[in-house]
């Protein structure tokens, strides 16, 4: 098993997202069954076993949807609708959020906001349509700083009507996991109040597909689109593939004018994808790494392998590699717009005295003692009952975050994707349509979105520990 330090120093490319801490790690990752659209398709949350660490390794006892982390891959083509039923078979209440997807509120998967729990035992029918193509995930939205780490995450991809060539298009899926010596996950680090309030539950092993070392199968001058996704509760990474050129051609689901990255290095936060497309223009026979940069010692989760004595063809392939545009209302009308300010406050070193509790003001040590919260937006810590503004749908809404506290947070906003209008995610890619976006720690940074999806809808910190320990409010669009 390969152990990490716990006090790791960063390269600066993940300082600019002030990015991640570490963990520990574990099995081999079972192709997904890819389930097909039409079908009643059955996610049961369960327990089972992995082999993170090596194929030989320990088996760590996890929870995944069918058993397995990552859960299957859910498949469907642009404007259909995908049918789940969700059954809980684990023994805490649960819910299926489907993280980027502008879906039909009901659907969202936010207990007390969309939807009742699903509790031990029982289920919940999933049915909606998948208005973008792209590549989206779905995890718990109860407990999920728990579930998420234990396993509960998978990935659905939206497939453009018409796709854009390539020879391979496989799901990446990057996590990290907190193992003990014995290869088992560390339970007694599941809601610490020290690290809620710090940058969130590290891993100390990381995983590419659930495998520390996962091996990608390619024949050179193959095109390949990797589908990444980082699942991890508070990490953020720097991916790096070694020795090709990596060019972004989607973020967050949403398409974007093709991103040559500098080096092969592709950043993500927690909750964050990026689709990238990779020609295989090295021999046939070699083999080049997948990494994690910004650890002190190498952090190699995978490597692409090229077959032997094998080219598909001599050139680079000459196919377009820009997605079609998705259905997304991108007129912002900045001059009409509501404005809505998010002051993010507290955490470690935060200085924050107190915050208000459904309206009542509660004080620091009661706030962390009775409540477990030491974060708060405009003041408030966890879900108000009263939405932190209602719009009229269509309406333009420019949402200023200020983080004033010591800390990077992932905002994510359900049901919607939005455009950053002042300030930077950090990372380079410039003002590109997300669902979730880095606000460094000092930072004052501008989103602009269009509210045209009626319902209510839940904006967060999607490092998990942070969301739990306050970070969490909701709009309300009316129809
Ligand atoms: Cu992926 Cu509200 O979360
Ligand atoms: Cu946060």
């Amino acid at each position: 098993m390969k152990h990490q330090n716990w006090s790791m120093s960063r390269r600066s490319v993940l300082k600019a997202l002030g990015a991640t801490g570490v963990a520990i790690g574990v099995a081999p990752w079972r192709a997904p069954n890819a389930i097909a659209a039409k079908g009643a398709n059955v996610l049961v949350a369960k327990e089972g076993t992995a082999r993170l660490v090596g194929e030989k390794g320990t088996a760590t006892r996890i929870w995944g949807y069918n058993g397995q982390a990552p859960g299957p891959i859910l498949r469907v083509t642009q404007g259909e609708t995908l049918n789940v039923k969700l059954v809980n078979d684990i023994h805490q209440p649960t819910t299926l959020h489907w993280h980027g997807i502008r879906i039909v509120n009901a659907m969202d998967g936010v207990p007390g906001l969309t939807q009742k729990l699903v509790e031990p035992k029982s289920s919940f029918d999933y049915r909606f349509e998948c208005p973008d193509a792209g590549t989206f995930w779905y995890h718990p939205h109860k407990y999920s700083s728990e579930q998420v780490a234990r396993g509960l995450h998978g990935v659905l991809i939206v497939d453009e009507r018409q796709p854009p060539t390539v020879d391979q298009d496989r799901v990446m899926v990057l996590d990290d996991w907190r193992l003990m010596r014995d290869g088992q996950i560390h339970n007694a680090s599941f809601g610490a109040i020290g690290e809620r309030a710090h940058g969130g539950r590290f891993g100390n092993t990381f995983t590419l597909n659930g495998q520390d070392n996962h091996k990608i199968a390619v024949i050179a001058g193959q095109r390949v689109r990797l589908r990444l996704c980082n699942v991890a509760n508070a990490s953020s990474f720097a991916v790096r593939f070694a020795d090709h050129i990596v060019r972004i051609i989607a973020i967050d689901g949403q398409p974007v004018k093709p991103i040559k990255t500098d080096d092969g290095v592709v950043l993500l936060s927690p909750g964050q994808r990026a689709d990238v497309m990779i020609d295989m223009t090295n021999t046939p026979g070699t083999e080049s790494k997948v990494e994690l940069l910004g650890f002190e010692q190498e952090v190699s989760i995978g490597r692409l392998v090229y077959a032997p004595d094998q080219k598909v063809r001599t050139d680079i392939l000459d196919a377009p590699i820009a997605l079609p545009d998705n259905p997304l209302a991108k007129q912002l009308d900045l001059a009409n717009a509501i404005d809505v300010t998010l002051n993010m406050d507290g955490g470690a070193m935060g200085g924050m005295r107190g915050a208000k509790v459904d309206g009542d003001f509660v004080d620091m040590q009661r706030l962390v003692k009775q409540y477990g919260y030491v974060w708060a937006f405009n003041g408030t810590a966890g879900m108000p009952k009263q939405s932190l503004v209602q719009v009229k749908q269509g309406q333009t809404v420019r949402l200023r975050m200020v983080n004033q506290t010591g800390w990077p947070h992932a905002m994510h906003i359900h049901g919607h994707h939005f455009k950053q209008l002042e300030g930077s995610a950090g990372d380079g890619y410039g003002p590109v349509w997300r669902d979730t976006i880095v606000v460094r720690r000092g930072q004052d940074l501008t989103v602009g979105f269009v509210a045209d999806n009626p319902g209510k809808w839940m904006l967060h910190c999607h490092m998990l520990e942070h969301q739990e320990g306050g970070m969490a409010t909701w709009f309300e669009v009316m129809a």
